[in-house]
């Protein structure tokens, strides 16, 4: 069969074409190759993980929060052993800030810090002044605009889909919204993106790239138990719950720091204290305690397993250089589909 010269270098021009639009601006600011950002894990392993997420051209991210500094030193050159030059981001979050380990990150110069759940303030500057850029995640417009104030590098716009702390606006109805406020800072958008339809939509959105936790926390090399991945193989979007009692048992935010609640699934400490909230507060200091403990023991997924609501989307383990590619060469397709079928004259209404 002998196919047209013009048809095959139309196709591989509408190929290049696509290529081209996923390497974003935010690839050739972060120095990744594609533009998909693994979420920080929270207290949860992941060394692995994220050495897996930057060797296949994305952005791995270490999770400092509950880290001591010594801890965090050990990931961090951990992780530059099984990634060389690559880059890579340390996550620190508001809820509390641990001085001393955001300043063993700075001291560790990492190409990338991002930092959640609050206003950065000082925080980006001094990220800047050790060479490293920063991201900012926030939950509604108004923490975006006041995030772009402070000159951070790009902002992560999370929907309440999101597994962990999220506020309740959606990713839909979010990123958008924020793109416009903060333009031309980058924006990636987080929250219920697990395959190619979501990173397709992210990017017609306005957004440069994605960041997604729950469908990395299902691969082979999240440091997590494997009753926790088998859990959110099973789940379906609607089992996935927000932790009520949280603001009683986690320590706080920041003064003027960012509301929001975890999502988890749900497990019988979350169902029976969501539903006893006023005795959740009485007994505030034993849950303290009860979720102090399991985290030290390596069991706090047995009480709160954070996970967002693409649990419903995720069917197997896989390894995260496979999800990525998966994901890059759905985004391809999908983007070519919409554009051939938009190009297409439309249908005739009948009068
Ligand atoms: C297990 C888990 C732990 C998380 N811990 C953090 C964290 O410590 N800091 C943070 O900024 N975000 C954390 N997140 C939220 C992610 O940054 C991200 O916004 C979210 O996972 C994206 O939504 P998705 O779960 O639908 O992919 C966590 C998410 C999960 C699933």
């Amino acid at each position: 069969v002998s196919v047209p010269v013009h048809q095959v270098q139309d196709t591989i021009r509408a190929r290049k074409r696509h290529l081209i639009m996923l390497r974003t601006p935010l690839c050739d600011l972060l120095g990744i190759d594609v533009p998909i950002m693994q979420a920080s894990l929270g207290p949860w392993p992941a060394v692995e993980l994220v050495a897996a997420v930057s060797n296949a051209g994305g952005l791995g991210t270490i999770g400092a929060v509950l880290q001591s500094a010594a801890q965090i030193r050990q990931q961090i050159a951990r992780v530059r052993e099984l990634v060389g030059g690559r880059a890579f981001a340390v996550n620190h979050s508001l809820r509390p800030l641990d001085a001393e380990a955001f300043a063993a990150t700075l001291a560790a110069r990492p190409a990338v810090v991002s930092l959640a759940h609050g206003n950065p303030g000082e925080f980006v500057l001094r990220a800047h002044d050790a060479g490293a850029r920063f991201i900012h995640m926030v939950n509604t417009v108004r923490q975006a605009r006041e995030a772009a104030a402070r000159g951070v590098d790009a902002i992560i716009a999370q929907g309440t889909e999101a597994g962990g702390f999220s506020g309740t606006v959606s990713t839909l109805t979010l990123v958008p919204q924020v793109v416009d406020a903060v333009s031309p800072i980058p924006v990636i958008a987080a929250g219920g993106i697990a395959d190619g339809r979501g990173l397709a939509a992210a990017l017609v959105l306005g957004a440069q790239g994605i960041n997604i936790g729950t469908r990395f926390l299902a691969s082979a090399e999240a440091g997590v138990s494997d009753d926790w991945k088998q859990a959110i193989v099973r789940a379906e979007s609607e089992d996935t719950t927000k932790v009520e009692f949280a603001p009683d048992v986690f320590p706080p935010g920041p003064p003027g720091g960012y509301e929001g609640l975890p999502r988890v699934l749900p497990t019988a400490y979350v169902t029976e204290w969501n539903a006893r909230r006023e005795d959740a507060k009485r007994h505030a200091q034993r849950l303290r305690g009860e979720l102090r403990e399991a985290l030290a023991e390596g069991r706090a997924h047995e009480l709160i397993p954070f996970t967002g609501q693409t649990a419903g989307m995720i069917r197997t383990v896989l390894p995260a250089a496979r999800i990525i590619q998966e994901i890059m060469e759905e985004t391809e397709r999908v983007l070519a589909a919409a554009a051939s079928s938009t190009a297409n004259p439309r249908p005739r209404l009948p009068r």
